[in-house]
C-alpha cells in the first residue's frame, strides 16, 4: 500500500495540502515545482513475459507526435510491471470507462507479484494484433505500443513507444467507420478522483465554426 500512497501523493497534488505553497498574485494559489496536472486518463497498461499477463494503472501517460504516433508512459522501477515492460519492449495501453472504475482503482492498489489482477477484476483478454501483450475487452479503447525508448528521469522511468495499432469496442464505431467514444463514459483522474466523461461543451474548431454549430 505504500507504494500506492507514494503514486496518490503525485497524481492527487500532494501540494494542494500546502506543501511549497507560496506568495502568489490576488486571487492566485501558486505552488512551487511538484507534479500537479489536469485531468488524465487512468490507463490499464498491460504488459506480458512468458504466458503471464500483467496489469498495472498509469496516470502519466499521454501522446508526444501525432506522425510517427509515439506515446509514453512513466512507471516508478519498483513496479512489478517495470521489469516486465523493460525487458519486452511491448504494452498495451488500454482505456477504461465508468464500468470498470473500481477495477481501474484496484490495479494501481495490487502488485502482480502478489495477485492475479486479471483474475481478480475477471477481466477478458484479447489478442493484440502487432505485439504480443493482450488488450482488455471490457476496455472501450486499447493502444498496442512498442517501446522506442527509456529514460531514467527520477522517481519514474519513461517509456517511449510507437504506437502500432489501436483497437476499439465495435460499439465505439459508427457506420462511417468513424470512432465515437463521446457516449462511453471514458474515466477521467483528477488529483485523486475518478470522473466519467459525457459534458460535451464543443468541439475542435467550434470557436471559428458557423455559428450554432457545436
Ligand atoms: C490512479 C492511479 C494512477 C497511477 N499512476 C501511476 C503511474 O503513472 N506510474 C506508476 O509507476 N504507478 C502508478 N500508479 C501506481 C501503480 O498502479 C501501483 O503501484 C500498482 O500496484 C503497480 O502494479 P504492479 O506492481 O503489478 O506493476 C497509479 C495508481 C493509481 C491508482
Amino acid at each position: 500500500m505504500k507504494d500506492a500512497r507514494n503514486e496518490k501523493e503525485e497524481t492527487a497534488g500532494g501540494n494542494a495540502a500546502g506543501v511549497n505553497r507560496t506568495e502568489g498574485s490576488a486571487g492566485r494559489a501558486v505552488w512551487k515545482a511538484g507534479a500537479i496536472t489536469g485531468p488524465v486518463p487512468p490507463a490499464l497498461v498491460t504488459c506480458a513475459e512468458n504466458g503471464r499477463v500483467n496489469v498495472i494503472t498509469v496516470a502519466w501517460t499521454g501522446i508526444l507526435c501525432s506522425k510517427p504516433p509515439i506515446t509514453y508512459i512513466s512507471v516508478r522501477p519498483e513496479r512489478f510491471s517495470h521489469g516486465i515492460i523493460d525487458r519486452t519492449g511491448e504494452f498495451v495501453i488500454n482505456f477504461p470507462n465508468d464500468a470498470i472504475a473500481r477495477q481501474t482503482d484496484l490495479c494501481g492498489m495490487l502488485s502482480g507479484r502478489k495477485v492475479d489482477k486479471i483474475e481478480k477484476c475477471g477481466f477478458h483478454l484479447l489478442p493484440g494484433s502487432e505485439v504480443s501483450v493482450p488488450v482488455i475487452a471490457e476496455c472501450p479503447l486499447s493502444v498496442e505500443c512498442r517501446v522506442i525508448e527509456r529514460k531514467d528521469l527520477g522517481s519514474h522511468t519513461l517509456f517511449m513507444a510507437e504506437i502500432v495499432a489501436t483497437q476499439a469496442d465495435e460499439r465505439y464505431v459508427d457506420e462511417k467507420g468513424k470512432l465515437v467514444l463521446r457516449k462511453a463514459g471514458m474515466l477521467a483522474y483528477l488529483h485523486g478522483e475518478y470522473f466519467a466523461t459525457g459534458r460535451k461543451c464543443g468541439r475542435f474548431g467550434f470557436s471559428v465554426a458557423k455559428k450554432g454549430k457545436k
